[in-house]
């Protein structure tokens, strides 16, 4: 599994032949305007969320790719509102796609489209494929849904958001870590406004001190597990 940090929240996914793409917020990143959208491959698009900063380049891309929308019932019913392709899932509820397993689980934060609409309950991802397994945290507090998650898997890698202010910061992340009993973490969800920049070497001294790994990628830069 191969997973590339495009800025902010989102993700490229390889899994096989297959191409995942999460919470696609590329073209209004300052810091991301070396990444072109046009070029993106997608066979499948992930959203955590209804929020703009995960779901700013989704009719985009899914228009010229054909992706098929993986979220939640509301998100997924207001892409196929614009005949784009999804599949609906809710909290709890796994399914089987050709890449891998998907499990939509909780996630502490709120969920409306940048026009006020219902965006449905936001959540994270854990992902099964190629006999890895990751979670993708999305927008959240720190909450004690996520011990359910050991509970039934054993991850290889967690992407935790860490910017705070609008989500779970550094020492949060770092106690999720011990909640999810995954010490490799992928950070996300930092810098891109003035709210969550952080200090990267603070972070990641943080997280060392907990004998934890935590790794935060350039723009494009990519890690396989
Ligand atoms: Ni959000
Ligand atoms: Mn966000």
């Amino acid at each position: 599994m191969k997973i590339t940090f495009l800025g902010h929240a989102c993700l490229q996914i390889e899994l096989g032949t297959h191409i995942l793409l999460v919470d696609p917020f590329i073209s209004g990143n300052p810091n991301a305007s070396h990444i072109n959208i046009d070029k993106l491959k997608a066979d499948f698009i992930l959203l955590t969320h209804a929020h703009q900063d995960h779901i700013l380049d989704v009719e985009a891309i899914a228009n010229r790719t054909g992706a098929l929308i993986i979220s939640n019932f509301e998100i997924v019913t207001h892409y196929q509102g614009k005949g784009l392709e999804g599949h609906p899932m809710n909290h709890g509820g796994s399914w089987t796609f050709d890449f891998g397993k998907v499990k939509y689980v909780n996630a502490i934060h709120t969920s409306g489209f940048p026009d006020g609409s219902y965006g449905g309950q936001p959540g994270g991802f854990i992902i099964e494929g190629e006999h890895k397994t990751i979670y993708i945290a999305g927008d959240t507090a720190l909450t004690q849904d996520m011990k359910l998650i050991p509970m039934q898997t054993s991850l290889d890698l967690a992407v935790l958001p860490i910017g705070d202010n609008f989500t779970m910061g550094v020492d949060d992340a770092i106690i999720a870590s011990d909640f999810i009993e995954c010490d490799k973490i992928l950070g996300y969800h930092y810098d891109t406004f003035v709210y969550i920049e952080i200090d990267h070497d603070q972070a990641k001294r943080k997280f060392y001190e907990k004998d934890k790994d935590l790794m935060l990628l350039e723009i494009g830069e990519s890690l396989e597990i």
